[in-house]
C-alpha cells in the first residue's frame, strides 16, 4: 500500500510539473484526485487491509492526499494568474464595445457621384497630388506667362524634378489628370477623376487650402455641347431631385472653348430665392466646357477627329449644400463631434 501511494504521489507530481494550461491540469485532476480517480481507488482498497495496517496506511493516505491537493491548488493559482482570467469563460459578461468610425461626408458625396457616373459608363481614374507644372497648367493651355495662372493660388514646391528643374506644384485642380488620362487611355474616353487639390489660400468659412474636386472628361467622335448639357442635367437631378434645372453661362477657363459655368436651381427654394442661394434662386456648382483643341493635342488626340467635354465639381461645396455645413474648415478639422454626425 505504501509503495502504491508513493508511486501515485510521484506520478502526480511529475505530471503537475509539465502541465502548461488549465485544460491539461483539469485532466490531471480527473485522473488522480476526482471521486473516480486513482487516489480514491487506493483509499477504497484500505478496507481490505487488517485493522493495524489500515490505520497506518490511512494516515499516510490522508497526508498524501492533502499534499497533492495543496500542490494542485498552487499550480492552478499560478496558471490562472498567468492567463490573467478566471478559470472559465463567462458567457453572461457583456461583450467589449469597439467604437466604429463613419464615412467622411466628402467620401459619401464622392461615392454617390462615382456610382452615378458608372451608370453612364465612366471609369474612375486617380492622379498625383504632387504634380508637374506641365500637367497642372501647360498641358491645359495655360503657359507660364499666361494671366490665367493668377486664377489659382498655387503652392510651388521647392524641390527639383528628375530633370533637375523646379517645376513641381501641389496640384491646384483635378484637371491635372485630364491629359494624363488621354495619354494613357486614348480616345474614345469616359473618365471621372476625383481627388484632393491644394491652393495657397488664406482660410475662412468658405476658403480652404486643401479641398476636393471631381473632374470628368468625355471624348468621342462628334461630342457636342448638348451631350455635356444632358449629362450635367442628369447629375443635377440626381443631386437635388427631378425638378432641378440647369442653366449655363459663359465663363473663361483656358482648357475649354466654349467654357461655361453650370448652375442648378436651388434645392431649398426651387428658384424662389433664399439664404442658401443668396436670393438668386441658382447654385453655382460646376465649371465645364468643350475641351480646347490644344488640350486634346497635348493628350495625343487629334482634334480633327475627336471632340469632347470636361467638367469639374467642387466636392466640398456639394457636401456643404447637401448636409447644411456652414464652414468649409470643418472637413479637415478632425473634430469627432462633427465627423460622428455622418
Ligand atoms: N479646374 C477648374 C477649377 O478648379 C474647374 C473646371 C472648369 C474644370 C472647367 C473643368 C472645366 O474640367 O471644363 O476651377
Amino acid at each position: 500500500m505504501k509503495n502504491k501511494l508513493e508511486k501515485l504521489r510521484v506520478d502526480f507530481l511529475a505530471g503537475l510539473e509539465v502541465v502548461g494550461d488549465l485544460p491539461t491540469l483539469r485532466d490531471l485532476e480527473l485522473k488522480f484526485l476526482s471521486r473516480k480517480g486513482e487516489l480514491s481507488r487506493l483509499l477504497g482498497e484500505l478496507k481490505e487491509l487488517s485493522l493495524d495496517f489500515r490505520r497506518e496506511a490511512g494516515e499516510l493516505a490522508n497526508t498524501v492526499k492533502r499534499e497533492l491537493q495543496e500542490k494542485f491548488n498552487e499550480r492552478k493559482d499560478a496558471l490562472e494568474k498567468k492567463i490573467g482570467t478566471g478559470s472559465f469563460f463567462d458567457p453572461t459578461i457583456p461583450g467589449k464595445n469597439f467604437a466604429s468610425g463613419t464615412l467622411h461626408p466628402l467620401t459619401l458625396v464622392r461615392r454617390e457621384l462615382e456610382d452615378f457616373f458608372a451608370t453612364f459608363g465612366f471609369s474612375v481614374v486617380d492622379g498625383p497630388e504632387l504634380e508637374s507644372e506641365f500637367y497642372n497648367f501647360e498641358s491645359l493651355n495655360v503657359p507660364a506667362h499666361h494671366p490665367a495662372r493668377d486664377m489659382q493660388d498655387t503652392f510651388y514646391v521647392d524641390q527639383k524634378n528628375k530633370q533637375g528643374e523646379y517645376d513641381l506644384t501641389m496640384r491646384t485642380q483635378t484637371s491635372n489628370t485630364q491629359v494624363r488620362a488621354m495619354k494613357k487611355y486614348g480616345a474614345p474616353l469616359r473618365v471621372i477623376m476625383p481627388g484632393r487639390v491644394f491652393r495657397s489660400e488664406a482660410t475662412d468659412a468658405r476658403h480652404e487650402h486643401t479641398f476636393y474636386q471631381l473632374e470628368g472628361v468625355m471624348i468621342d467622335k462628334n461630342i457636342n455641347f448638348a451631350h455635356m448639357k444632358s449629362v450635367l442635367e442628369a447629375v443635377g437631378k440626381k443631386l437635388y431631385g427631378p425638378e432641378t434645372k440647369l442653366r449655363m453661362r459663359p465663363k473663361f477657363y483656358p482648357f475649354v472653348e466654349p467654357g461655361s459655368n453650370g448652375e442648378y436651381t436651388c434645392f431649398l427654394c426651387h428658384g424662389e430665392g433664399c439664404r442658401v442661394c443668396k436670393y438668386s434662386g441658382w447654385l453655382e456648382i460646376v465649371g465645364c466646357g468643350l475641351i480646347h483643341p490644344n488640350v486634346l493635342r497635348a493628350g495625343g488626340i487629334d482634334p480633327a477627329e475627336y471632340s469632347g467635354f470636361a467638367f469639374g465639381f467642387g466636392l466640398n461645396r456639394l457636401a456643404m449644400l447637401k448636409y447644411s455645413i456652414d464652414d468649409i474648415r470643418l472637413f479637415n478639422g478632425g473634430d469627432l463631434r462633427f465627423l460622428k454626425q455622418f
